[in-house]
């Protein structure tokens, strides 16, 4: 059972420490099965053929990548009517195809929640990645994962829906004694030395994001999601970049940097130029309060994504009627609420009509709107979409 204690022990012994293969897991996150990731592929490959573009998209024959307008085709359509069918629809042209998408969380809905659900379980125990997570497919009769050993700077979680997936992971540690592993084809002989996982519908695969890693096959047919949590990012790039909106707002702009003439003879600077004295002041006029409020919209930013790089769009009410969706807010220092859902953030004013909204969309309970006007209500479509009759 995927519970508290499954994610304790799976901290303690396995997160960032070796993989591992668990059999036969229980938990709701096998909801996301074969129909369900048919259904989101035909959804994302239906929005590759309207927009004419290929992005997260990956397909290759035999190894070798397929370009836009051969691939279009190639994509699962509903008429294909489940994963098995759009194999065998593949399957009669290709004996090594393999199929990748890296944005079926853009067509997630009612799945959305579960997945948010599995991760947090895991943060609970770990924490959320300092990058981002990621969720991504694979699917196809290939013999070998088309670009050979590799490590993504990635942990994975991944879970088969169709047909049997084997892995082979080898710990950096070995990869760095035996450096030809990296990204090769021929690992034959390394693969008495790797961990060898057969996974199937109902199991769970991780590996740790320093292991390099490739699928095979018999050339038999499998399906299998995942999700990957990149921890590469250092603390430092992630608060600058949380600083960025603040200092763009607080420096004035100038493009040259006027050298005024207090730079003696002898190359001594006796003093900065007015500019930089400028910008020295404004920064020492940032107040507590404001450094406070840029790690509170950080932190209602990647709180309400599940810490994923790029969450669904906000459907809200109009599109998903009976979906609950969580909405995160806390008090900003000017008094306003700030709101966010899946990672898009507004201000609103703390006014008690404000947190009774938020409240009873949270407990999942009718929203009653007469009390906002049309004005207001705009600020708050942005968050959570919503109809006034
Ligand atoms: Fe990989």
């Amino acid at each position: 059972m995927v519970d508290k204690k499954f994610w304790e022990l799976f901290a303690a012994k396995y997160w960032e420490k070796k993989s591992v293969c668990f059999k036969g897991i229980k938990s709701s996150i096998l909801k996301i099965d074969s129909d369900c990731i048919f259904k989101l592929l035909v959804r994302y490959s239906d929005h590759c053929r309207k927009t004419k573009t290929l992005v997260g998209m990956k397909f290759y024959i035999e190894g070798h990548l397929q370009y836009l307008e051969d691939v279009l085709e190639l994509l699962p359509k509903a008429k294909d009517k489940s994963l098995m069918g759009y194999h065998l629809r593949m399957d009669e042209m290709f004996s090594d195809y393999c199929l990748v998408c890296d944005e079926l969380i853009q067509v997630l809905d009612k799945e959305w929640k579960l997945l948010g659900e599995f991760v947090m379980g895991l943060y609970r125990e770990v924490g959320l990645p300092s990058k981002f997570a990621e969720m991504g497919l694979y699917l196809g009769n290939y013999r070998r994962t088309p670009f050979g050993v590799h490590s993504d700077g990635c942990g994975v979680i991944s879970i088969p829906v169709e047909g049997v997936k084997e892995f082979l992971v080898w710990n950096s540690k070995f990869v760095e004694k035996n450096p030809k592993l990296k990204r090769t084809h021929r690992y034959k002989a390394y693969k008495k030395d790797a961990q060898r996982w057969v996974a199937k519908p109902g199991d769970l695969v991780y590996w740790p994001a320093s292991y390099w890693h490739i699928a095979e096959s018999m050339g038999s047919f499998s399906a299998t999601w995942s999700i990957g949590f990149w921890l590469d990012e250092p603390f430092s790039e992630i608060v600058s970049k949380a600083f960025k909106p603040l200092l763009v707002k607080k420096i004035s702009d100038c493009r040259t940097l006027p050298m005024g003439d207090f730079i003696r003879q002898d190359g001594l600077i006796q003093k900065l130029p007015e500019a930089l004295e400028l910008f020295y002041s404004q920064l020492a006029g940032i107040s507590h309060k404001e450094i406070h409020d840029v790690f509170v919209r950080y932190w209602l930013e990647i709180i309400s994504k599940n810490s994923f790089r790029n969450p669904p769009p906000n459907l809200g009410a109009k599109k998903q009627a009976g979906v609950e969706e969580r909405i995160f807010w806390a008090k900003l220092s000017n008094g306003n609420l700030c709101v966010a859902a899946k990672g898009v953030l507004q201000e609103v004013p703390n006014h008690s009509k404000w947190v009774k909204l938020i409240q009873s969309i949270n407990e999942g309970k009718l929203v009653n709107l007469q009390f906002f006007k049309r004005s207001e209500l705009k600020i708050f479509q942005k968050i959570y979409p919503t109809n006034k009759k």
